[in-house]
């Protein structure tokens, strides 16, 4: 049995004759930019995630940057995260002028380390950007303490944790923003690209707002040099039908990590993903360590079986950091977890068969290799 990384079609099928109904109105109104959809949207995203607001942007990229910019993130300012994350989360940071600051993430884990985050803070420090990363939350308590005590806004980069929860609350809506990402293959993805932030600071929203429409707040006065960064109506009425869904999809993406979990604790030699206390991950991803991960990788493929590698390379030592003159060594914990990664198939609806066909191949390799 072939196993695909992820299948959009079986989360999209149902829905798609009521998408395409409203579609097909936005289209007969040519509302295509700003129609009243996008509204709707921003108004039941915020209800969902539990802030007073949300702002729809043209991509994960642009609310984390416009966020940032909008906080007063400019030249000379340091904003400290992961070098494990994907390379949109430093990006930002450099598209508003202001300096990364890379910091390990902790040990058995994914995310941040707040004991280094503690140790990285200067006073050029102008956010802290930790990372849900694969929809496991990072350890906020921790991190909002640190936030709070030297007064520093925490943005959340929850681009892969939609509906994610950190101690009953979901993730996003705990620091000063959260930025989610709708690209296709994210929890709640749109037919294309789209993001949007979101935060209870209806000063900072506007501000986002206004710099995602050219910098204005009215047609014809542009207070400021601002983007075009905005949600297509289409896409917003999408979302808006999506949204609906995307807890019963996060449900069922918990059943199929439960069941790898499940079914791959027998294997000394496989790392699964640990939930830490008090945290409800929706999985965006279900990623195992091991040392052969290469060969583990290729296995699979051969045996038809689709994986990915998120990430494989460590953002400090991409080419477009060079500059900073960290070499190998400089984060060991991200360094050994992003060459033993390996991402395998999880997206909702994926059956038990489909899981099952995966272990086993991973049980073939691990026998054939002891
Ligand atoms: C952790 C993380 N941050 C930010 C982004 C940026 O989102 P987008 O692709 O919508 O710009 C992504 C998505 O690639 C991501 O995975």
């Amino acid at each position: 049995m072939k196993v695909p990384f992820v299948d959009l079609s079986r989360q999209f099928k149902p829905l798609l004759s009521e998408i395409k109904t409203v579609h097909a109105d936005i289209i007969d109104r040519c509302a295509f930019i700003n129609g009243p959809e996008v509204k709707t949207f921003e108004k039941e995203m915020a209800a969902w995630i539990d802030l007073t607001e949300t702002c729809g942007v043209a991509n994960g990229t642009h609310a984390l940057a416009l966020t940032l910019q909008s906080l007063g993130v400019g030249p000379g300012d340091e904003v400290i995260t992961v070098p494990n994350t994907a390379f949109p989360t430093s990006e930002s940071i450099g598209m508003c002028g202001a300096e990364v600051v890379f910091v390990d993430i902790a040990p058995g884990t994914f995310s941040i380390d707040p004991q280094a985050v503690e140790a990285a803070v200067t006073p050029k420090t102008k956010a802290i950007l930790p990372v849900h990363l694969y929809g496991i939350p990072a350890d906020m308590d921790a991190l909002m303490a640190i936030a709070e005590r030297h007064n520093i806004p925490l943005v959340e980069d929850t681009a892969q944790a939609m509906g994610a929860k950190y101690k009953g609350k979901r993730v996003g809506s705990i620091g000063r923003a959260g930025c989610f990402s709708f690209f296709p293959s994210k929890n709640l993805g749109t037919f294309g690209d789209g993001g949007a932030m979101a935060s209870n600071d209806q000063e900072l929203v506007s501000q986002v707002r206004m710099l995602a429409n050219h910098g204005r707040y009215d047609k014809f006065t542009h207070q400021a040099i601002g983007t075009n960064s905005r949600l297509d109506t289409l896409k917003a009425a999408q979302l808006s039908i999506c949204l609906k869904a995307l807890d019963e999809w996060n449900q069922d993406r918990r059943r199929a990590a439960d069941l790898y979990s499940e079914l791959l604790a027998p294997f000394a030699e496989i790392t699964c993903p640990k939930v830490p206390e008090g945290c409800e991950p929706i999985w965006h991803l279900y990623v195992i360590r091991h040392q052969q991960r290469d060969d583990l990788r290729q296995y699979l493929q051969e045996q038809g079986i689709q994986t990915g590698l998120h990430y494989p390379k460590p953002l400090h030592l991409q080419p477009a950091y060079a500059y900073l003159g960290l070499g190998k060594g400089s984060f060991p914990e991200t360094e050994s977890a992003t060459q033993e990664i390996l991402s395998l198939p999880m997206f909702p609806f994926i059956t038990e068969a489909e899981i099952k066909t995966v272990v086993d191949a991973i049980s073939t390799f691990l026998k054939e290799k002891r």
